[in-house]
């Protein structure tokens, strides 16, 4: 997979991008990053990436020119996606759909992405309507500038991208991937400090262990995220399940 970023900030990215799951997918082959500063489309004297609002208003509005010509420039530099679909160009806004488990699991179709991401308070208007293919927004909240959001996107479908993670760490299995939240995880020892490892746990009995799985799942996303519960997908005796633990 290659994924382009469009930022002001291209520094912001450097650490993260050389730790962890970034860095072991692109050891292996599986990632390439482009970071792309914005300002270096300008071509003013000043190197102008913003500009006042027409109608007035406080604060500032990215221009068009130097964001469309740093999409088409990368667009042009590494060729279009090799299976003929369109590679989507992502801004990063809070105005954007709601990023999900099955927006990661979809942009991680994607052999490239690119990234835009917004700062000020906003980006002109044509951008949105002519250059970007979709938005996506992490979360109910406001960040000073998509940096950020552009992270926690590309973790999360990168980490979905074949062979990345190893397979003993399998991504199928976990919170959200089956519409509910993870079982509780324990590790050695069998008991600290009295505490003790759920029995089940240590009998060996993998059928046992997977019902145990199963149910405190369901009971778990019904204390913690009963709205997940709608789409998930549980048989009669789990949706009975789930409606007594929101009762306690
Ligand atoms: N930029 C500013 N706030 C944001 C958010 N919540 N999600 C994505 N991009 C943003």
């Amino acid at each position: 997979m290659r994924i382009d970023i469009l930022t002001l900030f291209p520094e912001m990215f450097t650490s993260p991008f050389s730790s962890a799951i970034f860095k072991r997918a692109a050891d292996r082959g599986l990632l390439e990053i482009g970071l792309h500063n914005i300002r270096d489309c300008s071509h003013d004297k000043h190197h102008t990436v913003d500009d006042y609002p027409y109608g007035g208003g406080a604060g500032m509005v990215l221009k068009p020119e130097p964001i469309f010509e740093a999409v088409e420039a990368v667009m042009s530099e590494s060729g279009a996606e090799g299976d003929g679909s369109t590679t989507p160009v992502i801004l990063l806004t809070p105005q954007g759909r709601l990023f999900s488990q099955r927006i990661a699991n979809e942009l991680a179709g994607h052999d490239r992405l690119i990234f835009i991401c917004g700062h000020y308070e906003g980006v002109d208007e044509r951008v949105r309507e002519r250059l970007v293919t979709d938005e996506i927004s992490i979360g109910d909240y406001v960040l000073s500038g998509g940096e950020l959001a552009a992270m926690v996107v590309a973790d999360a479908v990168v980490r979905l991208v074949p062979g990345v993670l190893g397979s003993a760490e399998s991504a199928g299995d976990e919170s959200h991937s089956a519409g509910l939240l993870e079982y509780p995880q324990y590790t050695r020892p069998p008991v600290y400090r009295d505490w003790p490892v759920p029995e089940v746990l240590l009998s060996g009995n993998h059928a046992e262990i997977a019902k145990w799985r199963r149910k405190q799942a369901i009971i778990r996303t019904a204390l913690r995220r009963p709205d997940l519960l709608d789409k998930a997908n549980l048989t009669p005796a789990e949706r009975r399940l789930a409606e007594e633990a929101q009762k306690l």
